[in-house]
């Protein structure tokens, strides 16, 4: 299978990471392992560890496997990010330089017709990146009107979360919503002027989000990696919507000691905590015009640097 992945930002990245030594690194999102085979390849690596939840990163990462011995790939969710690293007899504190997160779906997850990511092509309702519990399937056909828009609204900011929650629920009335078509014909119904973006859009981010517990898992995983970085480690983050991007920046500012939210979606902040981080980015860091124009799918991105500094 080929990799049809455009690693995003790529340059940037590489130009944050140290050159003079020796690094231990996790690409928590290898995907088709375009990061690690950069990374592995241009500097001095102690061990890099990927993780991907997707069982398809495993084919992608063979190559890799057998011509490096310091590198591995764990199969599983980055929210668990401190036991996989356990599990693999690592001392799991205050071990590593980099932790990397390039968030979203792959190009191989996107394109792949059985998977159902995109409304471009006609799919059964999957969405699952792997290590699902649930099946866009289920929650379609299963789910009471008020959950299906909550979860429009919540993790799409789709403004039209109750109209298409209800022509959901009547068109399952008389059948199953099976396909990627179906459904998006349906959200199509509840838009009635032209709208720039493809309406499906937002619903299909939305529950792409929920099913996979996309929110949660980046949360727990920059949580937990405060205790697997050393001192002046860094996280660094590529995401690519705006809920993803608001996680990312509340989590830096509010372990710089910026304690503010920029969103009424998430908790209030206390105001207590040590303060463990330095933002190495003030701003995110866009992708340039050519990168854009070469890759379309990296026009989202945003970049997001921090590093962990001494408590005291
Ligand atoms: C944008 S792709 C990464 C591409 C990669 N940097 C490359 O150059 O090929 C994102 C990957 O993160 C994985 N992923 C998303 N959420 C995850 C999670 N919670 N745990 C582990 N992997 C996750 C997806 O399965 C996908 O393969």
């Amino acid at each position: 299978m080929e990799n049809k992945h455009i690693p995003v930002m790529i340059e940037e990245v590489k130009s944050y990471i140290p050159i003079n030594k020796k690094l231990n690194i996790i690409d928590a999102t290898f995907g088709g392992g375009g990061y690690s085979k950069i990374i592995l390849e241009n500097f001095k690596i102690g061990k890099l560890i990927a993780i991907d939840r997707d069982p398809l990163s495993n084919f992608f990462a063979k190559k890799l496997s057998a011509k490096y011995n310091n590198f591995k790939l764990i199969n599983g969710c980055f929210g668990e990010i401190d036991n996989l690293i356990e599990k693999e007899n690592l001392n799991n504190t205050s071990q590593f330089d980099l932790i990397i997160f390039d968030l979203g779906l792959s190009t191989n997850q996107l394109e792949d017709p059985k998977r159902g990511f995109s409304f471009l092509t006609n799919s059964p309702l999957n969405m699952g990146m792997g290590h699902n519990k649930k099946t866009v399937l289920d929650v379609i056909n299963k789910y009471s009107e008020d959950q299906l828009s909550n979860i429009f609204y919540k993790f799409g900011e789709e403004k039209f979360s109750r109209k298409i929650a209800k022509k959901i629920i009547n068109a399952r009335k008389i059948k199953d919503i099976e396909s990627t078509n179906e459904l998006s014909n349906i959200i199509k119904q509840s838009y009635n002027k032209k709208s720039k973006i493809d309406p499906a859009t937002r619903t299909f981010q939305a529950l792409r989000i929920y099913i996979n517990d996309e929110l949660n898992e980046l949360s727990k995983a920059l949580e937990k990696s405060l205790n697997l970085l050393k001192v002046q480690g860094k996280i660094i983050t590529v995401s690519f919507h705006s809920l993803e991007d608001r996680l990312v920046k509340d989590f830096f500012n509010h372990n710089s000691g910026k304690r503010w939210r920029s969103s009424r979606h998430y908790p209030e902040l206390t105001d207590d905590g040590p303060i463990t981080l330095k933002l190495i980015t003030k701003k995110p860091i866009r992708p340039s015009d050519l990168e854009t124009k070469i890759n379309p799918r990296s026009r989202s991105a945003k970049l997001r640097i921090a590093e962990k500094i001494s408590i005291n």
